[in-house]
């Protein structure tokens, strides 16, 4: 039995992809539980990009079956494109390889133009969402009303659903956004396409799947989407997203026991980045910023925007290992850092003249917090061609020694470009 939870430990976006990548080469199940595609994870091997906002990150290899679990809100449209477009470049040619739950939540059109249209009636306060509708559709799914995977395939049902749900977002559409409406005929049309290109994937419980293979003693990883500080309940509310990124979410969004966890990999880019509007602490809008931007191509994997960069924030990280559970660290991006003559990592908040190393939860308390920083020499050296952790220069050992002492967590991979292969390991991910 060995299931393991990978989470995003910042704001997302810190490599989750590229970690699940190269895990699932010994993995048997690669398996989502949360979100939707507002997630973009980005697998790079040989040069070649993927970027993935459904599919579990394990795709690429062949012999790992990967599960979308019922805890996602599923978007068909995207979900049947993420298909084709992974076929033509020969991969999923084994549908079995792809297994859909039929609890999961469908995100239609309608919560992507709700999703949208909110966000431009709230002008200088918009939250920055991805426009891709998850807010909507939980609300959907929290109320009772939403229409479900294994509704596509049962035309009576859905016609019935659909009609109520119509019925009540027509109305918003058109009375306090001033937008146009679906019409349920063309709807029930667009649908049953996709319901007839998903069909070979569907199945009822996946819970069931996962129990057994975790029974048999299969390897099984988790694959969490976002990242902790944008958390429904325990992130920079309300700059969050609309389900639990935390790994406690693993459980519920997939109907398993949280004695079945034995590892919590915190994913943890080498700086902080952040995309949408919220508090960001150790934020650079400085040269420095722009730096980490270019050099680490910091632009969104699903919407193209660029994201706000700063330094190591150990007080949001140490946050981020309580209330995960964090085991153990992925080190990413440090190639990044290469030619800063120094590195910055904060180490404590000050708040009101005190220093604190606890997370201030409220957005109130994060605005009005002095960063205190511990400055570190940088290296020169171009990281991303090392092929052993020997060979990295000596202040990015003592970087990465450094990171590891403050959090109290062991760092098992460090993460020197966006490749498969630009990794370097301390320890095998299933090790005892
Ligand atoms: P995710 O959402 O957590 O999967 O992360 P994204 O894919 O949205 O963003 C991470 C970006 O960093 C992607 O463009 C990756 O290809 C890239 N990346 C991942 N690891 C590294 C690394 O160690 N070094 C560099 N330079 N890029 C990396
Ligand atoms: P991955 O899985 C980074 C952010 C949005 C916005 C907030 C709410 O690639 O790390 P939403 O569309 O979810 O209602 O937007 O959450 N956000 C992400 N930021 N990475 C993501 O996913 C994100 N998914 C949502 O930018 O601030
Ligand atoms: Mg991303």
């Amino acid at each position: 039995m060995s299931a393991i939870v990978v989470i995003g430990s910042q704001w997302g976006d810190e490599g989750k992809g590229k970690v699940v990548d190269v895990f699932s080469a010994k993995s048997d199940y690669v398996v989502r539980y949360q979100g939707g595609a507002n997630a973009g994870h980005t697998l790079i091997v040989n040069g070649h990009k993927t970027i993935l906002h459904l599919i579990p990150s394990g795709i690429l290899h062949p012999n790992t079956k990967c599960i979308i679990g019922p805890g996602v809100v599923l978007d068909a449209e995207t979900l049947v494109r993420e298909i084709e477009a992974l076929q033509k470049a020969g991969h999923l040619n084994d549908p079995s390889q792809l297994i859909i739950s039929e609890s999961c939540t469908v995100l239609m059109p309608y919560h992507r133009k709700l999703d949208q249209m909110r966000e431009e009636k709230l002008k200088n306060e918009k939250i920055g969402t991805t426009g891709k509708g998850i807010g909507p559709a939980y609300e959907d799914r929290a109320s009772r009303r939403a229409i479900l995977v294994g509704d596509l395939f049962n035309d009576k049902t859905l016609q019935w659903k659909l009609e109520k749900s119509l019925e009540e977002k027509n109305y918003l559409l058109k009375n306090l956004y001033n937008s146009e409406g679906f019409k349920v005929e063309d709807m029930m049309a667009q649908l049953r396409e996709y319901a007839e290109k998903l069909a070979p994937y569907r199945t009822k419980d996946t819970s069931l799947i996962i129990h057994k293979a975790l029974k048999q003693g299969k390897k099984v990883l988790f694959e969490g989407a976002q990242g902790t500080l944008l958390d429904l309940l325990h992130g920079t509310y309300p700059y969050v997203t609309s389900s639990s990124t935390i790994a406690g979410s693993a459980c519920i969004g997939l109907g398993i026991g949280p004695g079945k966890i034995k590892k919590v990999i915190g994913i943890t880019k080498a700086y902080t980045t952040r995309v949408g509007s919220g508090p960001f602490p150790t934020e650079l809008k400085d040269e420095i910023g722009t730096l980490l931007r270019d050099q680490g191509h910091e632009y969104g994997s699903t919407t193209g925007r660029e994201r706000r960069c700063g330094w190591l924030d150990l007080v949001a990280l140490k946050y981020a290992i309580r209330i995960n559970g964090i085991t153990n660290i992925a080190f990413m991006k440090i190639d990044v850092l290469s030619g800063l003559k120094e590195i910055k990592v904060c180490t404590g908040y000050e708040i009101d003249g005190k220093v604190t190393d606890e997370f201030p939860i409220s957005v109130d308390g994060l605005e009005s917090i002095k960063p205190v920083y511990k400055t570190l020499p940088g290296w020169e050296e171009d990281l991303s061609k090392l092929t052993s952790l020997e060979a990295l220069p000596r202040n990015a050992k003592d970087y990465i020694q450094f990171v590891s002492n403050e959090l109290a967590t062991p760092i098992d991979v460090v993460s020197v470009g966006p490749d498969r292969e630009q990794t370097l390991w301390i320890k095998p991910l299933f090790h005892d």
